[in-house]
């Protein structure tokens, strides 16, 4: 026995003495490779995982607020792209995990402090690349959200009701073990056990609502594949009703009562997604809607899949800014976090041309405004909106205005058939997935048949003002 060998089976032992009862894991040789800690994002270093690719998840997750108690019951199905001794997934230490499976089979694990997120699981045998694996997690904890870079909070944050739960950048895994990576797409079935009279709220179709005792459970299907950071699992006291857009798309919305004033701003709903379907292509998810909450202290929206999360009543900018995200964002979504623009600007520009379609100021108007911004205004023009250069400037303010001047900059250059050419054409280029800034450059110069890379320099990349 070699000296090296010796190691690895020490490392099996103890994993085995500490965390598995049982002496089987030491039975079967190591075999395999671990699956890496992150999955290369240099902002977020330990988002996501290597080894394996998630194709579904089956959440089912119980809140208590007035104890702020989560609890939750994840069953995780993916397929090895390499052949695992280890893996991890993506889960806050305030979640203590009590139990995991591997196809049927306990399993051992381990939540490095030192980790801060990572779920170490070793399961009984080796995951075979190219095959099925299923994952079932059992957990608990005292619901905490995650501060971001830039001092917002993240995940699932506490309200005076239940909770607004917004994931983007990267609190997923403050409410469930997850492949946090943008890039690791799924389809998810959550359900949401909640006091009776409460309401909770996910993506895609309502399933069921069941009854039991002091409890009801919110059940929820969403069939297209999204990022983790799209879904929610939004709960307190909401008005829902629901319609259907004159294309024919069903809608949800769930809505606060404390926050009436969103009313008026929802009739619109139904038109802007509708206008958006007919400029941009159909609708890429079977629901839309929104969850406007009562929740200040959060600051911001986010585009959650199918149906936009709002932590006050919007204003009709920012309600189609978050609804052209599920075209720019939730349909075709960000590689890596610096490639933030294609979901910022765009959603950003897309406002701006909602406001147009209705009478309002133009493009070519808004842009006129930004360009009046001296070079020395420094929160316009910095970080360049394609390359925001850390976790810290993905929601810069330049990265939404500068981000959606580009696009407006563009139609002017180019004229209207080509850029509606590109933006459309965009999206079945990349449908359901990932794509970067380099390849939004590099298709808008295809479609235009000219070179933009001046271009694209001075409005995406330059350290500072463009010059027109
Ligand atoms: N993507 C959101 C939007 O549509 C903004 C957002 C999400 C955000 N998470 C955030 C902003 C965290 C600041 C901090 O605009
Ligand atoms: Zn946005």
């Amino acid at each position: 026995m070699t000296p090296r060998r010796v190691v690895l089976l020490t490392a099996v032992l103890s994993a085995a003495a500490f965390v598995l009862p049982e002496t089987a894991a030491v039975a079967s040789a190591p075999h395999g490779t671990p699956g890496s800690v992150g999955s290369g994002d240099p902002y977020f270093p330990r988002q996501g995982n290597g080894g394996y690719d998630v194709s579904h998840y089956r959440l089912a997750v119980h809140y208590v607020p007035g104890t702020k108690r989560l609890s939750g019951v994840a069953h995780v199905t993916a397929r090895a792209t390499m052949t695992l001794s280890r893996f991890d997934l993506d889960l806050r230490g305030n979640l203590h995990v009590s139990s995991v499976r591997v196809n049927g089979h306990r399993a051992a694990y381990r939540q490095p402090k030192k980790l801060v997120q990572e779920l170490v699981i070793t399961p009984r045998h080796a995951l075979r690349a190219g095959r099925r694996f299923h994952v079932t997690v059992h957990y608990a904890g005292t619901a905490r959200p995650v501060t971001d870079p830039d001092g917002s909070l993240d995940g699932f944050i506490p309200t005076d009701d239940g909770a607004f739960v917004a994931s983007e950048p990267q609190g997923a895994p403050t409410w469930y073990p997850v492949n946090d990576t943008p890039r690791d797409k799924a389809t998810y079935a959550v359900s949401i056990t909640v006091p009776k009279g409460l309401t909770a709220v996910s993506n895609g179709a309502l399933t069921g609502r069941h009854a039991h005792g002091r409890l009801v459970t919110w059940s929820w299907a969403l069939h297209q594949r999204v990022s983790s950071y799209l879904v929610t699992a939004t709960l307190g006291r909401f008005a829902v009703s629901r319609g259907r857009t004159s294309s024919g798309v069903p809608y949800l919305t769930a809505v606060d009562p404390r926050e009436a004033a969103a009313k008026p701003v929802l009739k619109q709903l139904p038109a802007i997604v509708d206008y958006f379907s007919k400029v941009y292509g159909r609708y890429p998810f079977g629901q839309a809607g929104a969850i406007v909450d009562h929740a200040h202290k959060v600051g911001y929206a986010l585009e959650t899949a199918t149906r936009p999360l709002f932590d006050r009543a919007p204003d009709v900018a920012t309600l189609s800014h978050e609804l052209a995200h599920q075209w720019y964002g939730d349909d075709v979504t960000v590689a890596k976090w610096r490639d933030i623009w294609l979901n910022e600007g765009f959603a950003e520009f897309s406002s701006w041309l909602y406001t147009e379609h209705t009478g309002g100021q133009t493009t070519a108007q808004h842009l006129a405004t930004l360009l009046a911004n001296p070079a020395s205004d420094s929160d316009e023009w910095l970080p360049p909106p394609g390359n925001p250069g850390s976790g810290k400037g993905i929601f810069a303010d330049s990265v939404y205005d500068r981000g959606a001047g580009t696009l407006a900059a563009l139609r002017q250059l180019v004229g209207d058939r080509t850029f509606f050419a590109i933006m459309r054409g965009w999206l079945p280029a990349h449908r359901y997935g990932n794509a970067t800034v380099g390849q939004f450059t590099a298709f808008a110069q295809r479609v235009a048949h000219r070179n933009l890379t001046h271009f694209f320099y001075e409005w995406l990349y330059k350290n500072g003002k463009p010059t027109g």
